[in-house]
C-alpha cells in the first residue's frame, strides 16, 4: 500500500541541490555554442551500443527465439538518443532503444515498465507498452510496438477538431488510470526516485549569478523566473500524495491510437525514464501546458486548447477525481511547465524568439493567479 503522506518519503524528497549557472549549462547545455559563452563543452559520450541494428539485434536474440531470429529492419524513430521499430523475420515489431553511458534514464524506464507490467497481471488495462528485454550492461531496452498510433503533438497540429477532442478525452482516461491504478512505488522511494521539483535549479540561483548569463534572453528568462520564485517555493513545500508518475508527458511521448475499430483505441504513454515517485498534478499540468504550448506554437495565441484542456480534465476527473485545490495545483504545475518549455527552447535555439516569450508570459500569468485562467486556458 502507498502511504499518502509526504513525509514518509525518504530524505531526498528534501535534498535540494544549488547549482550554479555554469554547473547549470554545463549539466543542460553541453556542446552548445550560446551567444557570450563559448566555454560549454561536456565530456566526450563515446556511446555503449553506436549502432541500433546491433542493439535490435542483441535484443531478439535475447529474446530466445520468441520474437523470431533475425532483424530484418529497423525504422528509426524521432528520439534524443538512438531508437527504432525493428522488425524480424517471424514478422514480429519491436521498439527498442540503445543508449550511452549516464543511462540512468533507461535503467529507471526498465524498473518503472516492471512495475507497470506487475499491475498489469493484477488486471489493470495499463497504458504503457510491455517490457520485452533489458540489457543493463550495454543499456539496451526493448518494448512492445505501440502500432496505429501518432503521438499527441502529430494529432493537436493537425487541426482537425473532432480528433483533438477525442485525443484529448483518450488522454485523459489513460493518465487517470496510472495514477489511479496505486501502483507500489516503494522500490522507487527506496532508491530516492522522488520527482525532484521543476524549475529548482533556476529558482535557486543568486543575484550574481544571475548577472552572469549568457545573453538577452537568458536574462529575461531568468528574471521571469525569479519574478515566480514565491509562487515556486509555495508550491514546492505543498503536501501531495505520492504516486507513480511519469514525469516527462511531453506531447511526443503521448501516443493516441488510430486504430480503424475505435473500441480499441486508447492513449499510451511511452518514455518512461523519468517516472517517479511524485504528485499527480505534475503530470496533469504537463499535459495541459503541452495544449497550451501547441496552440501558441501554432496560432501564436490560444484558441482550442482551453477546449482541449477542459475535455481532457473532464475525462481525468471522470475516473479519477480531483478536489478543486488539486485542479488548481495542476494548473500552477501548467505554468512551471510553460516556463521549463521556453528553457528548452533557449537550450535549442539559444534564444527565446517571439513563442518563447509568449509562452513565458503565459506560464508566469498563470503561475501567478492560477483561477484567473479558467475558461481560458483550461
Ligand atoms: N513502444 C513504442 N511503440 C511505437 N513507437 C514508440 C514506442 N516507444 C517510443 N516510440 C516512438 O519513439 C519516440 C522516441 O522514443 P522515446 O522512448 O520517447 O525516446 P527518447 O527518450 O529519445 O525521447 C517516441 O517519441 C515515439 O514516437
Ligand atoms: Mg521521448
Amino acid at each position: 500500500m502507498v502511504s499518502t503522506r509526504r513525509d514518509v518519503l525518504p530524505d531526498a524528497m528534501s535534498h535540494r541541490p544549488r547549482y550554479s549557472v555554469e554547473h547549470l549549462l554545463r549539466r543542460r547545455m553541453h556542446g552548445m555554442v550560446l551567444p557570450g559563452f563559448d566555454r560549454i563543452a561536456g565530456p566526450p559520450a563515446p556511446r555503449v551500443t553506436t549502432y541500433i541494428h546491433e542493439a535490435a539485434g542483441l535484443a531478439v536474440a535475447g529474446l530466445g527465439g520468441s520474437h523470431g531470429s533475425s532483424v530484418i529492419s529497423c525504422t528509426p524513430c524521432v528520439s534524443r538518443g538512438a531508437s527504432a521499430i525493428a522488425e524480424t523475420d517471424s514478422g514480429a515489431r519491436l521498439f527498442v532503444k540503445a543508449l550511452g553511458p549516464g543511462g540512468f534514464g533507461y535503467e529507471n524506464e526498465a524498473v518503472v515498465l516492471g512495475l507497470l507490467g506487475d499491475a498489469r497481471k493484477s488486471g489493470i488495462r495499463v497504458p504503457a507498452p510491455e517490457l520485452l528485454f533489458w540489457d543493463p550492461v550495454r543499456h539496451v531496452l526493448a518494448t512492445t510496438e505501440v502500432g496505429h498510433s501518432a503521438s499527441l503533438d502529430v494529432v493537436l497540429r493537425t487541426a482537425d477538431a473532432r480528433a483533438a477532442a477525442t485525443a484529448s478525452t483518450l488522454v485523459g482516461r489513460a493518465l487517470a488510470t496510472v495514477h489511479a491504478a496505486r501502483v507500489d512505488v516503494g522500490p522507487l522511494a527506496a532508491e530516492g526516485r522522488v520527482h525532484p521539483f521543476p524549475l529548482d535549479d533556476l529558482a535557486d540561483l543568486t543575484p550574481s549569478e544571475l548577472s552572469s548569463g549568457v545573453g538577452v534572453d537568458f536574462d529575461e528568462f531568468v528574471a521571469c523566473v525569479q519574478s515566480v520564485s514565491a509562487e515556486l517555493g509555495r508550491l514546492r513545500e505543498e503536501r501531495f500524495d505520492p504516486v507513480l508518475v511519469h514525469g516527462d508527458l511531453r506531447a511526443p511521448n503521448v501516443l493516441v491510437g488510430q486504430s480503424r475499430d475505435p473500441a480499441e483505441d486508447g492513449a499510451v504513454f511511452v518514455d518512461w525514464e523519468l517516472a517517479c515517485v511524485g504528485d499527480v498534478a505534475a503530470d496533469v499540468g504537463t499535459v495541459l501546458a503541452e495544449a497550451l504550448a501547441t496552440d501558441l506554437a501554432v496560432h501564436g495565441d490560444i484558441r482550442t486548447a482551453g477546449l482541449w484542456n477542459r475535455i481532457f480534465l473532464d475525462s481525468y476527473q471522470g475516473r479519477s477525481p480531483m478536489d478543486e485545490e488539486s485542479v488548481l495545483r495542476s494548473v500552477r504545475y501548467c505554468g512551471t511547465q510553460l516556463i521549463r518549455g521556453t528553457l528548452s527552447r533557449l537550450e535549442h535555439q539559444g534564444t527565446l524568439g517571439r513563442v518563447g516569450r509568449l509562452q513565458l508570459i503565459l506560464g508566469s500569468a498563470i503561475l501567478r493567479d492560477p483561477a484567473r485562467s479558467k475558461g481560458v486556458a483550461w
